[in-house]
């Protein structure tokens, strides 16, 4: 199933549709070399991802179990290049990476890099490819990830690229966090299956719900409800997506019979660093589309409340006490899920599941 992206020039590739381009993204053992979206990722991967990220959370657990972990890709480095803000994403990628024992180095603020100077991301991105093993990045241009991809698999020193975020376009290891926290909360409850999502907030520019609604259609009969005010309303990609595959989903504006109908309510910041006038988001009504104590009480009593974080006054504070508020715990799961996203791709997941056997 790999192609190789070194094998295919950056026009046809780019032309291609997503699930097309997957096969050049993979190793040949099925896990990702590059990733850079969503439709990496089908059913047995996540299965894949999901238990390796368990077994390390169970290792990580004793001493000796953390320095198993820590010896794992010594001989590995990752550069983070974000040059966009990030508080969560960053430190749980450099987490993930000390875990495993990959060293890190930072670009986050390219007025001090030679970017400044004139340098072309081509370039830029090359650069870090001579002192390092990995790229982690994120950016405001929707495809950079990907052509940096394909410029590095085109070099002679190719190495593997995660995207931490692209634009209002992609942020794959956001979904798979929710994934990973969907799957650990329905463990009990039926599993990820037969459920309704309920997305709220900015859809349209939100990166994460473009994602993760994705991955959701690996999973049978969930159905997804888009809850937003009109012009934050959700991208018809997204919902042609969901036709084609055959998804039940609903767009509406009535946030509240949605929750009452939830398994799941993901909640959405307004993405107002992407308007084209100033005071463009502030004209639009959303006061209708928070989460209090209010909606709260119409909240089912086993379902969840995420959020990727971070908020504003979409959540209030009062909620966080709720058994049901899963957002703290997502971003631990989101730690997990990265470090067995690294481990897959340095291809250390037999030594960790060998390791799990034996010991647990
Ligand atoms: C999200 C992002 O950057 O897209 N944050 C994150 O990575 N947890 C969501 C957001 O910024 O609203």
């Amino acid at each position: 199933m790999s192609k190789r992206l070194a094998n295919i020039a950056w026009e046809t590739f780019s032309a291609l549709p997503l699930t097309e381009k997957t096969p050049y993204l993979m190793q040949p053992d099925g896990v990702p070399y590059h990733t850079l979206f969503a439709q990496q990722f089908d059913y047995a991967l996540l299965d894949q991802l999901a238990t390796l990220a368990n077994e390390i959370r169970a290792i990580a657990k004793t001493r000796v179990g953390a320095e198993f972990l820590r010896q794992q890709v010594t001989h590995k480095r990752a550069m983070l290049y974000f040059s966009q803000p990030s508080s969560r994403t960053f430190l749980s990628f450099v987490s993930a990476c000390q875990i495993l024992g990959v060293q890190t180095g930072e670009v986050r603020d390219t007025a001090i890099s030679s970017e400044f100077k004139g340098e072309s991301r081509e370039d830029s991105v090359r650069t870090f490819s001579s002192y390092f093993d990995l790229i982690i990045m994120r950016t405001p241009e929707k495809g950079l990830a990907e052509h940096m991809a394909w410029v590095l698999s085109n070099s002679d020193r190719p190495i593997p690229i995660i995207n931490a975020g692209s634009g209002q376009d992609q942020h794959p290891t956001q979904s798979l966090l929710d994934i990973y926290t969907l799957l650990r909360s329905f463990e009990r409850g039926g599993g990820l299956r037969d459920k309704t999502m309920v997305f709220c907030g900015d859809l349209l520019r939100g990166r994460t719900v473009r994602s993760l609604s994705y991955l959701l259609t690996n999973y049978p009969n969930i159905r997804q409800i888009f809850v937003a005010p009109e012009p934050l309303q959700v991208g018809t990609d997204v919902l042609a997506i969901l036709e084609q595959k055959g998804v039940p989903f609903l767009r509406t504006d009535n946030f509240h019979a949605a929750i009452r109908e939830a398994d799941a309510v993901y909640m959405t910041r307004i993405q107002d660093e992407w308007d084209n006038a100033k005071g463009e988001s502030a004209a639009i009504d959303t006061s209708r589309f928070k989460f209090g104590p209010a909606e709260l009480a119409l909240l089912p009593p086993r379902a969840i409340i995420m959020h990727p974080l971070p908020r504003r006054d979409e959540i209030a504070l009062a909620v966080d006490s709720d058994p049901r508020a899963m957002y703290w715990r997502q971003m631990r799961n989101g730690m997990w899920i990265r470090t067995a996203l690294i481990a897959m791709t340095f291809g250390c997941e037999k030594r960790i599941h060998d390791y799990f056997r034996h010991n647990h």
